[in-house]
């Protein structure tokens, strides 16, 4: 899948490009299934908030045959791939539950800030696409972004280790207040199977969800391939040190997956 050139223009104007049900229930069904028994997991990958509950499932791509398959699918790859103008691995991939009533905030933060600092990649040569597996609302602790904040570059920023159980390289709110003064600050919402690419150095973050709607989004970070990170001080299930390039698989593996596990039941 190409994108159009009216929303190469938009991922260049704000920073993202949204698009809504880019997968279907049946898709979005099976990997949803797949996520809560990822996350009633005990292994490492599992990342806990301070309360006990899930807040993050790393690297479900390497051990799940659903997250495999999204890890690789054309929808989400081959755009990445005309954006940044070549082939990418996967540096990331995340599982976040945002629980019912428990999900904790995500403080103001760019991506690559983090990647940059811990894991020396060298350029924003890289990029997140979030897939909604439930529908996100106003209510639910939706993803919120300063438009345009990717063109301020990799801003100055300090490393939280304290609001959250994820450390974190986080903005002042001084600069926070800057951008969103001249940006604005949106959050876009929609069904579940909605996905949104967004470029490393967008400002982001996210209202904790004290609604009784979880709020599962599946992250994949990529990275050109030549831009690979050159310090491997986090764990490997973290950021990953497998720079092969990924190969698109076919449109319909999601559904050939999910329709083998109707047969099988
Ligand atoms: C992130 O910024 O990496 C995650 C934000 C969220 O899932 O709300
Ligand atoms: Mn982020």
């Amino acid at each position: 899948m190409k994108l159009a050139q009216d929303q190469l223009d938009q991922f260049h104007r704000e920073g993202y490009v949204f698009l809504p049900s880019a997968f279907d229930a049946d898709e979005v069904g099976m990997l949803r299934r797949r996520a809560e028994a990822i996350l009633k997991m005990d292994r490492q990958e599992v990342w806990r908030e301070k309360s006990g509950v899930a807040r993050t499932a790393f690297a479900a791509h390497t051990y799940d045959e659903g997250f495999k398959r999204l890890g690789a699918h054309p929808r989400l790859v081959e755009p990445v791939m005309q954006l940044l103008d070549g082939s990418v691995y996967m540096h990331q991939f995340k599982i976040n539950a945002k629980a019912a009533f428990d999900g904790e905030v995500w403080q103001w933060h760019q991506d690559f800030g983090t990647w940059h600092r811990d894991d020396e990649m060298p350029e924003p040569r890289a990029m997140n696409i979030a897939l909604f597996l439930d529908e996100v609302s106003a209510v639910n602790g939706p993803l919120m972004f300063i438009p345009g904040s990717h063109r301020a570059g990799t801003l100055e920023a300090g490393h939280d280790l304290e609001s959250t159980s994820y450390p974190l390289w986080t903005l002042s709110r001084d600069e926070v207040s800057r951008l969103a003064n001249e940006g604005g600050c949106v959050a876009p919402t929609g069904p579940a199977g909605s996905v949104i690419m967004f470029h490393g150095n967008l400002v982001h973050a996210s209202p904790p969800n004290i609604s009784p709607f979880p709020r599962t989004i599946v992250y994949l970070s990529l990275c050109h391939v030549e831009n690979h990170i050159r310090a491997f001080k986090r764990a490997e299930w973290i950021a990953h040190r497998d720079f092969t390039p990924i190969r698109p698989m076919a449109d319909d593996c999601l559904s050939e997956l999910a329709a083998d596990e109707r047969r099988a039941a």
